[in-house]
């Protein structure tokens, strides 16, 4: 059975820092409702001129120098955005360029906060069918850019950042003592679409548009839908809660995070959080928090981790990964 190998991670930032009390004077919040509410302390927010495909660009780099590949070994780019550079053609083009290759396929997911998600499960599906062999996935994003400043309930929550991974396939024994992507489960429901969107689109206001989130619904779908697919996940591998090393949650809120924790009886030292940092980068958050630990080694080669995300669409999944290459 053909597996893709996760062989490497990289991850971007953007330079500024905007912390909740510079927030604060500007926005009528405090740090400590940010704090308190979301575990938020800070956002990075892209410079002006700085774009998706450039964050995107670094966190790939850093992605493949990790991989110890060569870049022309790339066969598929797959980029999980909301905020592309433009509405064509694809940011995934821009970075395919940036990299310098013309071979292979690129082109972007919009799934929203479930981006990565979506983009894990479309490169691992293609490698799993032969149309690929090495795959770039990219989770960017500069959704600050989609914040209405006004609106102190959305504007305090999200930030900018680009998080990368390559896959390889490689074959395994179907098991889920394999190495690579276990199993990936995606799940929409566009009767949702309403709680959280933007109020604009190249074909209906011809305007970006600006998010809209009604949160408490929100927060009670990820809660009770991160729980079903994370179960979903598990039951699918026949793995349980002990075999998982790492949850890898989407930075949405700190609450939803302890939550998911304490529902699967999971030591919060085993738990990945990033989000008093980067507060919630959307596409990027999973591979931003992924790509924090393994770099500072916490997140080991055989380490098996537990990814999900929930975002607008309303659209959520999970996926279960053994990290690295096995001996
Ligand atoms: N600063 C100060 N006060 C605020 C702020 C703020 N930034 N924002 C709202 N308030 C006020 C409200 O006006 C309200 O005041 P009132 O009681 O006088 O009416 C009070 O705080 C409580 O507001 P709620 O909206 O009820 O606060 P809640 O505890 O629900 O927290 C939050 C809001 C943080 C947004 C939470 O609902 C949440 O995290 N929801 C989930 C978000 C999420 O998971 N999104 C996922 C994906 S995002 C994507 O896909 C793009």
């Amino acid at each position: 059975m053909i597996r893709s190998l996760l062989i490497g991670c990289g991850a971007y930032l953007p330079e500024r820092i905007l912390s909740n009390a510079e927030l604060a004077s500007k926005v009528d919040t405090s740090d400590e409702w940010i704090t308190k509410r979301t575990g938020i302390r800070q956002r990075h927010v892209a410079a002006d001129g700085e774009l998706t495909s450039h964050l995107a660009l670094h966190a790939a780099r850093e992605a493949i120098a990790a991989a110890g590949i060569d870049t022309q070994e790339i066969d598929l780019i797959v980029l999980a955005t909301t905020t592309p550079d433009d509405t064509f053609p694809s940011t995934a083009t821009k970075v395919q360029a940036g990299l310098g290759l013309g071979h292979g396929a690129a082109f972007d997911v919009q799934a929203v906060c479930a981006g990565f998600i979506y983009a894990l499960a479309v490169a691992d599906n293609f490698i799993r069918a032969g149309q690929a062999k090495t795959a770039l996935v990219i989770g960017a994003e500069t959704f600050t850019r989609l914040l209405d400043w006004e609106d102190r309930s959305t504007c305090v929550l999200f930030g900018d950042g680009a998080g990368a991974v390559v896959l390889q396939a490689h074959e395994g024994n179907g098991s889920a003592a394999d190495y690579g992507v276990l199993s990936t489960h995606l799940h929409s429901d566009g009767r949702e679409r309403d709680i959280l969107y933007v109020d604009g689109g190249p074909s209906s206001t011809g305007t970006t548009g600006h998010v809209r989130m009604a949160g408490q619904e929100v927060y009670k779908h990820a809660v009770s839908k991160l729980a079903a697919v994370i179960d979903e996940a598990l039951a699918a591998n026949g793995l349980s809660v002990d075999d998982v090393d790492w949850l890898v949650p989407h930075q949405a809120n700190r609450r939803i995070i302890d939550g998911m924790a304490k529902r699967m009886d999971m030591s919060s030292d085993k738990v990945i959080v990033s989000i008093d940092r980067h507060a919630n980068t959307s596409a990027a958050s999973v591979p931003l928090a992924l790509c924090e630990a393994v770099r500072d080694g916490r997140i080991k080669s055989g380490d098996l981790v537990l990814v999900e995300a929930i975002g607008g669409g309303l659209a959520w999944g999970a996926g279960l990964v053994r990290i690295g290459l096995p001996d």
